[in-house]
């Protein structure tokens, strides 16, 4: 598709003129595998009758994940929210009430506390990893904490391993929300592993797209005895049931889909690489709109593209991502507003974060993934320079 770049205000599509991108680009990763692939992993289960229940691609899921994340068992959900809600409940300790949790993150990770009926305590982060640390999370541990979990952020790692420590020291589950952390490594070890369990996404807008889905890995043979039968209703065997039960099983066409984008996942992180290094060096040459970089020495997918608005930067991150957005580039705000900002019907605790609110007013994501292309970048910053060369007279504007 031929793009006209803009060369005057008048060109615009707030002002008239024509979008920059009639097919919107996405902070999303949207992987479309081969569909031969997804196709013939979904006949098997359809030759066989079996849609759900621990079917066949279910089953195979499981165990090429688990080896991936090299841990000995993994169960799959039909979704990383109620993953999580499963294992809070769990792990949590009896009796007590909280669960530490950062505020700069996914903006329902407060809400899954409170569906396991818990209440969400707020941690601040660490300013330079953007994520929870032992130093974050110590100040709220109390009589009253029943697990942390170490959340990692959008781009790199939290320290995990220094979190296993604070746990065992204070003898605190720890369980890891590593949805944005499938295919990373900490100190050289693969994330999965890590604290009690770890739990991860495969909504389509992750690294593996199940269409939706989720899953848990753990070296804890009881918790994934107890997790896979509480996804399936709580039956433990034949008509007999126990635990807490519900429904929140993978189905086999979700695990078709998983396990053909598992298949193309290097191909994926192969892409995900050439985007990263042009936007690497297209923004070099663009002051105020800063990368965040991804730390090299460990193995990463670099799956997003978060950027920093500096000082230089002259307009406000509003009008910057009104201005994308009109255009077809749907940036969006990085983890704003934190979630102790906004207010919830359920009882949460929280003091003064002040990390978490510089960070959460800085930075954005951009759009990257399966179905964004160099020359779209190209265009994409290219159409931020044009911003940053026109802000005096589109600040005029905003003012009006
Ligand atoms: C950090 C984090 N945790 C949990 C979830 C929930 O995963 P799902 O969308 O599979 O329910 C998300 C989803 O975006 C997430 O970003």
């Amino acid at each position: 598709v031929h793009r006209k770049a803009k060369r005057s205000l008048s060109d615009l599509y707030l002002n008239g003129g024509s979008r920059l991108f009639e097919r919107p680009i996405s902070t999303s990763n949207l992987v479309r595998p081969d569909i031969d692939c997804f196709l013939s992993y979904s006949r098997r289960f359809f030759d066989k009758g079996q849609y759900s229940n621990d079917g066949p691609l279910v089953q195979e899921l499981e165990a090429r994940l688990a080896s991936f994340h090299q841990v000995q068992h993994c169960i799959s959900f039909s979704n990383g929210f109620w993953a999580l809600v499963l294992a809070i409940r769990c792990l949590s300790v009896p009796v007590k009430k909280e669960v530490i949790i950062p505020s700069l993150t996914y903006r329902r990770l407060g809400d899954v506390v409170s569906w396991a009926g818990l209440v969400p305590r707020y941690c601040d982060v660490d300013y330079r990893s953007m994520a929870c640390s032992v130093e974050t999370v110590r100040p709220h541990v109390g009589p009253e904490t029943a697990l942390i979990i170490g959340v990692h952020p959008i781009i790199n790692c939290c320290d995990a391993p220094e979190l296993e420590l604070l746990a065992e020291e204070e003898s605190i589950p720890l369980l890891f929300d590593s949805v944005e952390s499938a295919y990373e490594t900490v100190n050289g070890k693969k994330v999965g592993s890590f604290g009690q369990a770890e739990v991860f996404s495969m909504h389509a807008s992750k690294l593996i797209n199940g269409f939706e889905g989720g899953y848990l890995t753990t070296n804890n043979a009881d918790l994934a005895n107890r997790l896979k039968a509480m996804r399936g209703f709580g039956f433990f065997g034949p008509d007999n049931v126990v635990e807490l039960g519900t429904n929140a099983k993978l189905n086999e066409v979700h695990a078709a889909m998983a396990l053909a984008s598992f298949d193309g996942l290097q191909a994926q992180v192969d892409q995900n690489l050439r985007c990263y290094r042009f936007y690497q060096k297209q923004l070099s040459e663009l002051n105020g709109i800063k990368l965040v970089e991804f730390y090299e020495l460990e193995k990463t997918s670099f799956k997003n593209i978060l950027v920093e608005l500096t000082e230089e930067w002259p307009l406000s991150r509003k009008h910057t991502i009104d201005y994308l957005n009109s255009e077809g580039i749907l940036a969006r705000p990085y983890y704003s507003p934190a979630l102790h900002m906004k207010s919830t019907v359920y009882p949460v605790v929280c003091g003064a974060l002040p990390t978490t609110e510089y960070l959460s007013e800085r930075y954005m994501l951009l759009p990257c993934g399966h179905l964004t292309s160099l020359e779209d970048i190209e265009v994409l910053v290219e159409f931020l320079s044009f911003l940053k060369t026109n802000s005096d007279i589109l600040m005029g504007i905003q003012k009006k």
